[in-house]
């Protein structure tokens, strides 16, 4: 067994690799209490701004930890003093829904991905009892983010099927810290949902605030791509190209959304616990339509203020605060924003309660919008006499094609498919055939409202194109011939009844 140690006076730093066939280890917090432009203190002040308080009074007394699910979190500690404090801990294997349909074998702490929040206070003494179910196929461990000392417990809690480890450590510097498994193929064992959260809680507790939830980001590599059916396996291939299929909070697409979002009462302040347990993507972490009024950046004790979005690294943590003033649902994203959308990464904060329309007014009005001003409406009326009312068939095809793609293309797209749940399809329209005369007027005059088009609704708005009436009967010809689309040529003639009805 090879080990290198590096170690920096007064021990802010300690900074410890392991590597054997089974482990991996990790690199232990650095000071945490630091502020900048603090007067440094100490022999080591070169290194580092400020000694940490290493007063943690005497541990009185045993408890066994309160463990919970994600996304709740524990009750905040209220003892003014530290403790032995006994964590049980089991790791079990499970295969259970990563999307609707599609089917993973998650390795957990405790059954869940995310693992089982712990909360500590600084000082503390902690009993870890690492329990591997007796069903598992796997040996594990655990490397806590919170321990000083080889591995961050890795080498001391190697544990078989059906076995138990125990070591115990002190947590010496509050923050909010990552746990993980550390055997090998580790990346493996990350990426089939092995982290948690391990809180450190200061002398006196954090500040506090109404809501309490926990969260954690993890990307995922399956055989299959995203939405694939069945049980997926894990594709390693992927996973070391870090291409995954799916991004996720809480370990599954949808794990907080609908019944399942999180909630707050408008008026209220909801701190959450931020987790990125990787194993490959760091997360631009942002909730849609907050600003961050506290954050612990990095999930140390430094408080930024007035944030929008804050980075979270694979193995690494944030605490973000904030007072939720109007009601609606807060979309939680990575705004790495593919991964949001297309990947999964996608959670919802539920507020409740009274409006406060100075603070968002929601929608005050919606009207066309017509860059040039309401006198183009009526200028391009070519009169009669300049217009060929005789174009053939192929002529209106034509022209029209031209003034589709600089039209209508961008909505109702190339093929005329539209976009699924905004744009209706023109292709095999039964909406667009039905009525000659309402698709002319249609192009006339714009469209808003509900709609039915083969079959699906559409709620959106067209805007009045302005084309003459010569055009309208050219693209609303070129529109009713393509696309698998097969009518006859719009005249004049009905483009100027449809004006008069
Ligand atoms: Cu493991």
């Amino acid at each position: 067994m090879n080990t290198i140690k590096l170690r920096i006076p007064s021990r802010n730093l300690i900074c410890a690799l392991i590597a054997s066939p089974f482990l991996i280890g990790a690199c232990s917090q650095a000071d945490q209490t630091s502020t900048p432009g603090e007067t440094p203190k100490g022999s080591s002040g070169a290194v580092h701004a400020s000694t940490p308080d290493d007063d943690f009074g005497p541990i009185i007394g045993e408890e066994h930890a309160v463990l919970t699910s994600p996304p709740m979190v524990p009750p905040p500690i209220t003892r003014d003093h530290a403790t032995k404090l006994i964590v049980d801990l089991e790791v079990e294997e499970h295969v259970g829904p990563i999307a609707d349909g599609v089917e993973y074998t998650f390795w957990t702490f405790g059954g869940t991905v995310p693992g089982s929040y712990i909360r500590t206070r600084v000082g503390d003494v902690v009993q870890f009892n690492l329990h591997n179910s007796p069903d598992s196929k796997m040996p594990h461990n655990i490397d806590l983010h919170s321990v000083t000392g080889p591995g961050g417990g890795a080498a001391s809690s190697f544990t078989a099927p059906g076995h138990t480890s125990q070591f115990s450590f002190q947590v010496t510097r509050p923050g909010l810290y990552v746990y993980h498994c550390a055997t090998a193929p580790v990346g493996m064992h990350i990426a089939n949902g092995m982290y948690g959260l391990i809180q450190v809680e200061p002398k006196g507790g954090l500040p506090k605030v109404d809501k309490e939830y926990y969260l954690m980001q993890g990307d995922f590599y399956t055989e299959g791509a995203y939405g694939e059916e069945g049980l997926q396996a894990f594709n390693m291939e992927k996973a070391l190209q870090e291409i995954p299929d799916y991004v996720l909070f809480n370990g599954s697409v949808g794990a907080l959304v609908g019944d399942k979002a999180i909630t707050a009462n408008v008026g209220e302040t909801v701190r959450l616990y931020v987790g990125n347990g990787g194993p490959n993507l760091v997360s631009s972490f942002h909730v849609i339509g907050e600003i961050f009024d506290n954050l612990y950046a990095e999930g140390g004790t430094a408080v930024n203020h007035n944030v929008q979005t804050t980075l979270i690294p694979a193995g690494g943590s944030a605490i973000v605060e904030f007072k939720v003033e109007v009601p609606g649902t807060f979309i939680i994203v990575d705004h790495s924003i593919f991964r949001t959308f297309n990947k999964g990464a996608l959670g919802m904060l539920t507020v409740t309660g009274p409006d406060d329309l100075t603070i968002y007014s929601g929608k005050q009005d919606d009207r066309i919008y017509l860059p040039e001003g309401g006198a183009i409406q009526t200028m391009p009326t070519t009169s009669a006499k300049e217009i060929p009312s005789t174009r053939t068939l192929e002529e209106r095809m034509a022209i029209g094609e031209r003034l589709y793609k600089a039209n209508c293309l961008a909505c109702h797209q190339a093929n005329g498919q539209g976009v699924p749940s905004a744009f209706p399809p023109l292709a095999n329209s039964d909406y667009l055939m039905a009525d000659k005369q309402r698709s002319i007027k249609v192009v006339l005059h714009g469209l808003e409202g509900p709609i039915k088009v083969n079959g699906e609704s559409f709620n959106s708005v067209m805007p009045k194109l302005n084309m003459s009436d010569d055009d309208v009967a050219n693209v609303v010809t070129y529109v009713r011939n393509s696309f698998g689309n097969s009518g006859d040529k719009v005249t004049l003639e009905e483009v100027a009844a449809a004006k008069t009805e």
